[in-house]
């Protein structure tokens, strides 16, 4: 059985189509890359399966249980995290206790050693020395570190990442790329939408193309990025 399957998703915001039937299947332990152009609908893809967003149509199941109408604390218990492409901390608390909300209320919540995992989360995503700091006061990347760190606080099975490594210097991105990695090996499903090819496919297996809300290549990254489809969609190439 598949960990996550999206059934003919469709979302529409007026004449925009977020979500155009949209389908396919994520295994366990599996990592995917998305890509696809600015307002291809790929965010708005994590709001449905994160449960911000209501579909107009479709079902999302994961581990074979429709999952569709569960609010989105109730998906988060249940294995799903994400990260916003805007961060989203609370401002006021500091980096440790945005991290102590998703660890009490998320995947993990009856696990005994919260606190301990939170400090290991810190290490992990490079922000231990910023723990005391109020999450206001950090810089852009650090809030997309506290994105990725919350989200792992929760202790995901599907981890969903929404262009972390926008803005990363190259030697950044390599060790963003690796602390990834090293959280797929551990068991967590990853969707990750980036721009940044080459660091996707340093990590995923698979990559899917969105194009207005439509799943347009789904396949090998090899395979997607070589497309007669992606060259014309996604990158602009006319191919005769
Ligand atoms: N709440 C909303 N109301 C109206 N339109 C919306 C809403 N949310 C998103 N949109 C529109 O839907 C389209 C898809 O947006 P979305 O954020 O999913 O794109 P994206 O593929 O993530 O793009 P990017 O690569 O720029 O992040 C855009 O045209 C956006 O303006
Ligand atoms: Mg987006």
């Amino acid at each position: 059985m598949s960990l996550l399957e999206v059934r003919h998703l469709a979302k529409s915001f007026g004449a925009v189509k977020v979500a155009d039937d949209l389908s396919f299947m994520l295994e366990k332990g599996a990592a995917l890359g998305v890509i696809g152009p600015n307002g291809a609908g790929k965010s708005s893809m994590f709001h449905l399966i994160g449960g911000s967003l209501k579909p107009g149509a479709g079902q999302i199941l994961l581990d074979g249980a429709d999952i569709t109408a569960l609010r989105p604390e109730q998906r988060c218990r249940a294995g799903i995290a994400r990260t916003f492409q805007v961060p989203q901390p609370f401002s006021k608390m500091t980096v440790f206790e945005n991290l102590l909300v998703p660890s009490a209320f998320g995947a993990g919540a009856a696990e005994p050693d919260g606190d301990r995992y939170c400090v290991q989360v810190l290490e992990q995503t490079g922000l231990l020395r910023k723990a005391n700091q109020p999450a206001g006061t950090l810089t852009l990347l650090e809030r997309k570190r506290l994105e990725l760190a919350r989200a792992l606080a929760a202790r995901p099975r599907l981890l969903l990442l929404d262009e972390i490594a926008g803005g990363l210097t190259e030697h950044e991105t390599a060790q963003l790329v690796e602390t990834i990695k090293e959280i797929n090996r551990s068991g967590t499903a990853i969707i990750w939408i980036e721009h940044i090819v080459h660091a996707l496919t340093a990590v995923v297996q698979r990559l899917m193309v969105i194009n207005f809300g439509a799943k347009v290549a789904d396949g090998s990254p090899g395979e997607v990025m070589g497309s007669t489809i992606v060259k014309r969609i996604y990158m602009g190439i006319e191919v005769a």
